[in-house]
C-alpha cells in the first residue's frame, strides 16, 4: 500500500474563487431584466386614504417607465359599474384591460373618489379571461371562468381565492383634469415574459 501525498495550504491564493463585483452584477441584472433591460425604475407612493385606513405609511412599489397614453373616455363620462375595454401597452390580445368606476376608494384609483381603477382581463393562473366578471358593487374581479379565482379591484387586485396565487395586473392611472392616461404596469401580464417587450415582433 502507498500513501498519497497531501499537500495542505494554510494561505488563500490569488487563484482561488472569490466573490467579486460580477457575482453582484449577475443579481442587479436578473432584477432588471423583469423590469425590461434600459429601463428607469421609478416610485410610486400610494394614496393617503391608503395610509389613514391602516396600510403601510410608505408603501411602495417599483415600476418601470411604460408609454404614457391617452384613454378615449372621460372621467365625466364614467358611471360606477361600467366596464370600458381598453389595450395597454399593446395592440395585442394579451394587452385587453378593463377599466371601471367601482363606487368605493381603491388602491391607485383616480378620480375625486379615487375609485376609478384598470387591470388586465387575462386571470395569472392560466389565462381565463374576465370579460363580464368586473363587478363594482363587490370589488372584485371573477370568479374566472376556468377555475375560479377571484381577485380585490379595491388592493391592487390581490387574490381573494381560486388557484392564481399572482394578483391580477393593475394598469396604472394618472388624469389631468376630464382626461385619464395610463402610465404603466404593476405586475407580470398573462403571457408575456416582460410588458414591455412587443409580443407582436
Ligand atoms: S385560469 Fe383563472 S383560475 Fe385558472
Amino acid at each position: 500500500m502507498t500513501k498519497q501525498s497531501v499537500t495542505h495550504q494554510t494561505k488563500p491564493t490569488s487563484t482561488e474563487p472569490t466573490c467579486d463585483i460580477a457575482d453582484v452584477g449577475f443579481v442587479m441584472n436578473r432584477r432588471q431584466f423583469l423590469f425590461g433591460a434600459g429601463a428607469t425604475l421609478t416610485l410610486l407612493s400610494l394614496p393617503g386614504w391608503m395610509r389613514n385606513g391602516g396600510m403601510p405609511a410608505q408603501l411602495q412599489a417599483q415600476i418601470a417607465e411604460y408609454p404614457r397614453q391617452l384613454l378615449e373616455i372621460k372621467l365625466s363620462e364614467l358611471t360606477v359599474g361600467e366596464a370600458i375595454s381598453f389595450n395597454y401597452p399593446w395592440e395585442h390580445p394579451n394587452s385587453a384591460n378593463y377599466l371601471i368606476k367601482l363606487g368605493q376608494p381603491a388602491g391607485g384609483g383616480v378620480g375625486p373618489d379615487n375609485d376609478v381603477v384598470a387591470f388586465n382581463n387575462l386571470c395569472t393562473h392560466q389565462g381565463g379571461p374576465l370579460d363580464g366578471k368586473f363587478n363594482a358593487e363587490a370589488g372584485v374581479a371573477g370568479p374566472c371562468p376556468i377555475h375560479w379565482t377571484t381577485f380585490d379591484l379595491t388592493r391592487h387586485g390581490m387574490v381573494v381565492g381560486g388557484h392564481a396565487t399572482l394578483g391580477l395586473p393593475q394598469i396604472i392611472l394618472e388624469t389631468d383634469g376630464d382626461e385619464i392616461y395610463a402610465t404603466g404596469v404593476m405586475g407580470l401580464i398573462f403571457g408575456y415574459h416582460n410588458n414591455l417587450v412587443d409580443p407582436t415582433a
